[in-house]
């Protein structure tokens, strides 16, 4: 029976670590999946998450189950970086958490809530978005539609087109914003943009859902999270999936949340017991140890302070080599114009590299990306910037 299922095209991001890792030239670099790296390629352990791991270590007495929101201090936490501490919703009890396996769990529990509980249709997701995002909404019984995003001649944000196509979504449908980062492209919105962001999705009705994967990022946590506080001012209902991946450093931990704000605390706990049979027919409730790794550091004073500057350390790094990266291509003789990279936040960058360029640059230099051209900046380093620029000073 088997023989009737045919191969499955390798996974456009995971697929390509899976390549680059059975890759056997030396000088290769992995552009490709978005992890934070150092100076000398590795994705490390931060301070603080070792710290709270050794008093897990001593303290944990357990290993019975969570309850299937899982724990709860952390959901009063990932709360707390959503919208700043004693902030009305938080009070006012009006969001109910659930800790979910990784942003992508959270992803998928909002999917399978808006499908088979708000009657959602369609969601409409930027255009470009990252590429996971149609697989899993497609799993939810969503159909994904795409709004417009990125602006081609101008490589920056066609927010005329967005607002355009945003005001076409009617109430009923699910619009998906990214909460800052952008992925693929690192372009967000203004202040100013958000607010008109606000304004239509107050106006249509339709059901907003964040999907906030790399707060503290782009310029801190609560700078990060602008936009979603501008909308959750504007609108009382609102979704957002929340990763730890990337500030925790916690990838393989499959930390994330998954969050609903509702106009009174009676509909969130209503709403959020039909999330609760969502995620018990789906995993049953989450693993505990990266979630308690996160609160442990979230809730002490001491070692949120040290966690900010972690992530400050490695949200300058990936700017500085923003800024060594458009120099060395200039270098490498590229006539082009890039300095729009420097505008951009996050891990990622839209290079505008085509897709054969792409593939030259796998096939003669060992260099992989993403085929739509996005690079994760964090996999470039002192080492390898000469001789990535190099390649695509070639390349183009
Ligand atoms: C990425 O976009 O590279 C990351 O979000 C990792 C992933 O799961 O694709």
């Amino acid at each position: 029976m088997f023989e009737q299922v045919s191969k499955a095209p390798a996974d456009p991001i995971l697929g390509l670590t899976e390549a680059f890792n059975a890759e056997p030239r030396a000088e290769k670099v992995n552009l490709g999946v978005g992890v934070f790296k150092n100076e000398d390629g590795i994705t490390p352990i931060l301070n603080t998450v070792k710290k709270a791991e050794q008093r897990l270590l001593h303290d944990e007495a357990t290993k019975s189950y969570l309850a299937i929101s899982g724990f709860a201090d952390y959901g009063y936490q990932v709360q707390r970086l959503l919208f700043g501490e004693g902030h009305n919703i938080i009070t006012s009890q009006l969001a109910q958490t659930a800790q979910t396996p990784g942003g992508t769990g959270a992803l998928r529990v909002a999917g399978e809530f808006m499908a088979s509980k708000l009657g959602v249709n369609n969601i409409w997701v930027s255009n470009p978005t990252w590429a996971n995002h149609g697989s899993v909404f497609t799993a939810a019984k969503l159909e994904v539609k795409s709004y417009r995003y990125y602006d081609k001649a101008t490589q920056g944000l066609d927010f005329e087109g967005m607002l355009q196509d945003l005001k076409q979504v009617p109430k009923g449908d699910a619009v998906l914003l990214h909460g800052c980062c952008h992925n693929p492209t690192g372009i967000d919105p203004t202040a100013e943009q958000w607010q008109a962001i606000a304004q239509v999705a107050a106006e249509n009705g339709f059901v907003v859902l964040f999907d906030f994967a790399y707060q503290g990022f782009a310029k801190g946590v609560v700078e990060d999270a602008e936009g979603l506080r501008i909308l959750a001012d504007k609108i009382p209902e609102i979704l957002i999936a929340s990763s730890f991946s990337k500030n925790f450093g916690l990838y393989n931990e499959r930390v994330g949340a998954f969050t609903l704000v509702a106009k009174t605390a009676e509909v969130a706990a209503d709403a959020f017991s039909q999330v609760k049979t969502v995620i018990r027919a789906n995993y049953s409730n989450p693993p505990a140890h990266g979630a308690k790794v996160a609160a442990v550091i979230l809730a002490d004073d001491e070692l949120r302070a040290e966690w900010l500057e972690e992530l400050k350390a490695m949200r300058v790094h990936i700017r500085n080599l923003r800024e060594l990266f458009v120099k060395a291509l200039a270098e490498q003789g590229v006539k082009q114009d890039f300095s729009f990279i420097e505008q951009q936040n996050g891990m990622f960058s839209f290079t505008g590299l085509s897709k054969e360029q792409v593939a030259t640059l796998k096939q003669d230099y060992a260099i992989y990306m993403v085929d739509s051209g996005r690079i994760n900046v964090a996999g470039l380093s002192s080492k390898n910037m000469a001789y990535v620029c190099k390649a695509i000073a070639a390349v183009l």
